[in-house]
């Protein structure tokens, strides 16, 4: 990469050849920077492969980034020269000896540019750490996991399968008091955090049945139990005025209104849960929620896609 030595000539001969080692001294240095940032993103990548650990990403994503920035701007600042610089008017015609010593470097530039000179060294370099970072840069898609498809739309409810409380015992319609809520879930999914539901015993007169998007049976009522704000459990119930609250954010639903928001930053209602009895006297589920269940999401009222099988 260095220039050929050239024989000693006027004072601006000297000042070109200084000029010329500066650069050469500066287009090693972007060189080993771009190289360090092609090998910081390379390891990067590695690493995430290897299982991911986030300090270990974090320091080589900021090695990579930091050694094409210091490249970049001694590339600029030493090569490519940023500084205006002021020359006092002189003769017109260049003496002879300076005409000689432009025509030489100016042919020796176009060698350059013809044989894969400085630019382009450094430009394949610098495309280099970029196509490196580039890959780094991919990795957080790999991290979005599956496409979810059919699992924000769906629970494990569905038609004719009975409620069970939280030890597994299943919810007759004569165990529902009014004032008593009850965790439930699937007979066949205790536990499945999004099919939680809260059975909720009302008082006589006070539910307003057809405000409710599905079918309940007298005296209770159904809905999902993870909180439409940030998902949550909806953990308190003031039997007295028959509101649900969310400890998280204090969003507040009103049992006997379909589970209306009173306050709180959520936006829309608990999903209801359909729920009917059936002829040995336990509660089932008539369908599933009447809407997706826990935080809204972009698509939330399209059409239901199908349960993954
Ligand atoms: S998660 Fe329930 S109010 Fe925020």
């Amino acid at each position: 990469m260095s220039a050929p030595e050239r024989p000693p000539g006027s004072a601006r001969a000297e000042q070109w050849r200084r000029r010329r080692q500066q650069q050469d001294r500066a287009t090693r240095v972007a060189a080993a920077c771009f190289l360090v940032a092609i090998v910081a993103a390379l390891a990067l990548f590695g690493v995430y492969l290897a299982g991911g650990q986030t300090q270990a990403e974090g320091v080589l994503l900021a090695v990579a980034f930091g050694a094409v920035g210091l490249g970049l701007a001694v590339w600029v600042r030493q090569i490519i020269g940023a500084r205006e610089v002021v020359e006092d008017r002189y003769p017109m015609r260049s003496r002879q000896q300076e005409r000689d010593d432009f025509e030489a470097a100016y042919e020796e530039a176009l060698g350059e540019a013809g044989d894969g000179g400085r630019r382009r060294f450094l430009l394949r370099l610098l495309g280099g750490a970029g196509a490196s970072l580039g890959l780094a840069l991919v990795l957080p898609f790999r991290s979005l996991g599956p496409t979810p498809e059919g699992e924000l739309f769906h629970t494990a409810w569905r038609d004719g399968v009975r409620l069970a409380a939280e030890g597994g015992g299943l919810v007759m319609a004569t165990d529902v008091s009014p004032d008593e809520v009850l965790t439930v879930f699937p007979e066949d999914a205790i536990g499945d955090p999004s099919a939680q539901a809260l059975l909720v015993g009302t008082r006589e007169g006070e539910l307003d049945v057809d405000a409710l998007p599905g079918e309940t049976v007298e005296g209770m009522v159904c809905y999902s139990k993870i909180c439409t704000h940030a998902g949550c459990p909806v953990g308190l119930y003031r039997a007295a005025v028959g509101e649900l609250i969310c400890p998280c954010h204090q969003s507040v639903f009103d049992v006997n209104d379909a589970a209306r928001v009173l306050s709180g930053p959520t936006g829309r209602p608990l999903p209801q849960l359909p729920i009917g009895v059936d002829d040995d006297g336990h509660v089932i589920a008539l369908g599933d929620f009447s809407e997706p269940v826990g935080p809204s999401f972009w698509n939330l009222h399209h059409d239901r896609p199908e349960p993954r099988a």
